[in-house]
C-alpha cells in the first residue's frame, strides 16, 4: 500500500503544550463549582485529545463517550442528519458537563449534540476542542476552551481520521491524497 505524503500542521509538542494549557484553564473555570463534573468525548475522533486533556485536569471527574453519526465512511463532507449511535452510560442530570471534540467543522454535530444534552438537565454545558475551522461554520457554537484554529484543509492525525486511517499519527498533518 503506498503511504500518501502527509505534511505537519501541529507537532505534537504544539498539541502536548496546548493540551496542558488547556487542562489549566478548566481547572481554573470549574474551580469553585461544587457540582460533579464530566467529560463527555465523541467517539471516535476524541479519544487521544481525551487521553491527555483528562491527565491534565486536577479537579475529579468522569469520563464518557457517545457516538453520533456524522460523516459516511469515505466522505470529507458532513451531513446534516446527526443521529445517536451510542449513548451515554451515566446520568448528567445536575452535572458540570464539559463535551470533548477533536475538531469543529460546519458546527452541525456540536449544535446537535448541544440540544440533545441540554434537555436531560445538566447544571452546565460547555466545550473544549482541540481544532477549529471558523472560515467552514454554518451554524454559531460557543467554543469556551479551543485549541487550535486552522484554515479551511483536511486534516488527519491525533484522534482525526481519513476513512478511519491515521488516527494514530502523534501529530495533526494535512493529507496529500
Ligand atoms: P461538523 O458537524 O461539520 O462540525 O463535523 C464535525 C466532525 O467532522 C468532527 O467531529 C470530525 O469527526 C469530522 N471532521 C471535520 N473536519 C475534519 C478534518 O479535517 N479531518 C477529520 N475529520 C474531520
Ligand atoms: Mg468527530
Amino acid at each position: 500500500m503506498n503511504q500518501p505524503t502527509m505534511n505537519v500542521m501541529i507537532s505534537a509538542d504544539d498539541i502536548s503544550q496546548k493540551v496542558k494549557e488547556l487542562g489549566q484553564k478548566i481547572n481554573e473555570h470549574y474551580k469553585d463549582s461544587d457540582k460533579e463534573l464530566i467529560l463527555i468525548g465523541l467517539l471516535r475522533g476524541s479519544v487521544i485529545f481525551m487521553s491527555d486533556l483528562c491527565r491534565a485536569i486536577d479537579k475529579p471527574h468522569e469520563i464518557d463517550f457517545m457516538t453520533v453519526s456524522s460523516y459516511a465512511d469515505g466522505s470529507t463532507v458532513s451531513s446534516k442528519n446527526v443521529k445517536i449511535l451510542k449513548d451515554l452510560d451515566s446520568s448528567i442530570a445536575g452535572k458540570d458537563v464539559l463535551i470533548v471534540e477533536d475538531i469543529i467543522d460546519s458546527g452541525h454535530t456540536l449544535a446537535k449534540v448541544m440540544q440533545m444534552l441540554q434537555t436531560r438537565e445538566p447544571n452546565s454545558i460547555e466545550l473544549c476542542t482541540l481544532v477549529s475551522k471558523p472560515s467552514r461554520r454554518e451554524i454559531q457554537i460557543d467554543v469556551r476552551f479551543l485549541g487550535f484554529e486552522v484554515e479551511d484543509k483536511f486534516i488527519v492525525g491525533y484522534g482525526l481520521d481519513y476513512d478511519q486511517k491515521y488516527r494514530h499519527l502523534p501529530f495533526i498533518g494535512e493529507i496529500g491524497l
